[in-house]
């Protein structure tokens, strides 16, 4: 395997620096710019914490602090793709749970959540702010899969192991004449 080059490109290091001219200090740009090493690394390994620190010129230590801090900084290697399914509050209620065992067993995942096949792995998640479509899931801290059954969950899966996109789900508002009574 060809090793890591640490380093950023000319328009990433562009876009950090259009984060850091957002703000008056700049360890407000810290967390685009992990964001921004995550997504070209697909992890932060201690070099890449490195290499924000010093492109952004601010000590390694607040830098790992922040990464270490939020959990969709992801501190180790791991699969491209992840499904982490809320366990909290209502989607508990909901089935979270069953839906996180089902995902694990689908995958055949191992003790980290890591599935067999290396493409995908799954944990549990605290609340996605989406307790009305519960139980709810989100694909590598992006999209939203919401109202989660278990067809729900093969589709899924199916999807991201051929690489697809996962769509966008329109969901069924609140009903506002409740609110307008
Ligand atoms: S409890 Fe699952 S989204 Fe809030």
């Amino acid at each position: 395997m060809e090793p890591v080059s640490y380093t950023f490109t000319e328009s990433e290091i562009a876009e950090i620096q259009r984060h850091l001219s957002k703000y008056p200090d700049k360890r407000s740009a810290v967390m685009p710019a992990l964001w921004i090493a995550q997504e070209k690394f697909g992890w932060l390994s201690e070099e890449a914490i490195k290499l924000v620190a010093d492109t952004i010129d601010i000590p390694y230590a607040h830098v790992y602090g922040v990464a270490s801090f939020y959990t969709m900084y992801f501190k180790e290697k791991v699969p491209e793709h992840l499904i982490e399914v809320c366990t909290c509050f209502t989607c508990g209620e909901m089935g979270g749970k069953e839906m996180l065992d089902y995902v694990k067993e689908k995958i055949g995942a191992d003790a980290r959540g890591f599935g067999k096949d290396g493409k995908i792995w799954a944990r549990a998640a605290e609340c996605l702010g989406a307790c009305d479509t519960a139980p709810v899931c989100q694909i590598t801290n992006r999209r939203y899969v919401h109202q989660l059954t278990k067809a729900k969950v093969d589709e899924l899966i199916a999807k991201l192991e051929k690489g697809e996109e996962i769509p966008y789900e329109r969901i069924p508002l609140t009903d506002q004449s409740i609110i307008d009574d």
